[in-house]
């Protein structure tokens, strides 16, 4: 059965949404582990809850580029322990740099809450036509402010470029009339909830179509 480590810093729906898809036989892996950056993350709480080993690891110094580096090798190391097919980043609010990326080529994918395109440009194909693309840690409160008509969700592959991946899936979520903050999240979120599981069945089911596809094992025997 295939292994995710799960990365998240916050309250924790999506890693739920992957833990009931897996228990609803929607998604062939088991959870591993939850490794978090906050100690009081709801994502642990319900990761304890489900059984699933938790590992927190703060970060003690965001701005000193030593620090940043010395704690994606803690991060990593930390995560191969666990030998994941596939690492999820599931509400990660850090950016992870070389010392972590290197380590897992290929093998990470993050789910963001706005509509990516497929690499770095910066315009989005949707439903009211082109629309700007929306990275970094705000981008809920981004398309309120720009009064866009259409957001949504992706889900991508971690690249060292933040949030410009190949794409995985996508979903369209219309803004309403009152929407704030809050609840045009909150609608995002549940098509995050029906993308990720999807997300990492697909990209699990690529990762073994390439490792096993020629009679080579991921040991490297025939
Ligand atoms: C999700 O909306 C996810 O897309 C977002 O954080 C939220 C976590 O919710 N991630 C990012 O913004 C990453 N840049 P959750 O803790 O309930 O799963």
């Amino acid at each position: 059965m295939s292994r995710l480590a799960v990365l998240a810093s916050g309250s924790g729906t999506n890693m739920q949404a992957l833990l009931d898809a897996i228990a609803a036989g929607e998604l062939d892996a088991e959870i591993a582990v939850v490794v978090s950056n906050r100690r009081d993350a709801g994502a642990v709480c319900k990761a304890m809850d489900a059984h699933v080993p938790t590992v927190t690891l703060p970060l003690a110094n965001r701005r000193d580029p030593m620090a940043r580096a010395m704690f994606d090798r803690q991060l990593a190391d930390v995560v191969e322990a666990f030998a994941p097919d596939l690492i999820v980043l599931a509400g990660w609010m850090l950016i992870l740099g070389p010392a972590f990326l290197d380590r897992f080529p290929g093998r990470i994918v993050n789910v963001h809450p706005a509509l990516l395109p497929n690499g770095e440009g910066s315009k989005v194909e949707s439903s009211a036509g082109l629309a700007p693309a929306l990275r970094g840690a705000r981008v809920v409160r981004d398309a309120l402010l720009l009064g866009l008509p259409v957001t949504g969700a992706t889900v991508h592959i971690v690249t060292p470029t933040v949030d410009a991946g190949p794409v995985i899936l996508r979903e369209e979520v219309p803004l309403l009339p009152g929407d704030d903050e809050a609840s045009l999240h909150a609608r995002i979120k549940q098509a995050e909830h029906r993308l990720l599981p999807r997300a990492v069945a697909l990209t699990l089911a690529h990762l073994a179509a390439h490792e096993y596809g020629h009679g080579t094992r991921r040991d490297g025997s025939e």
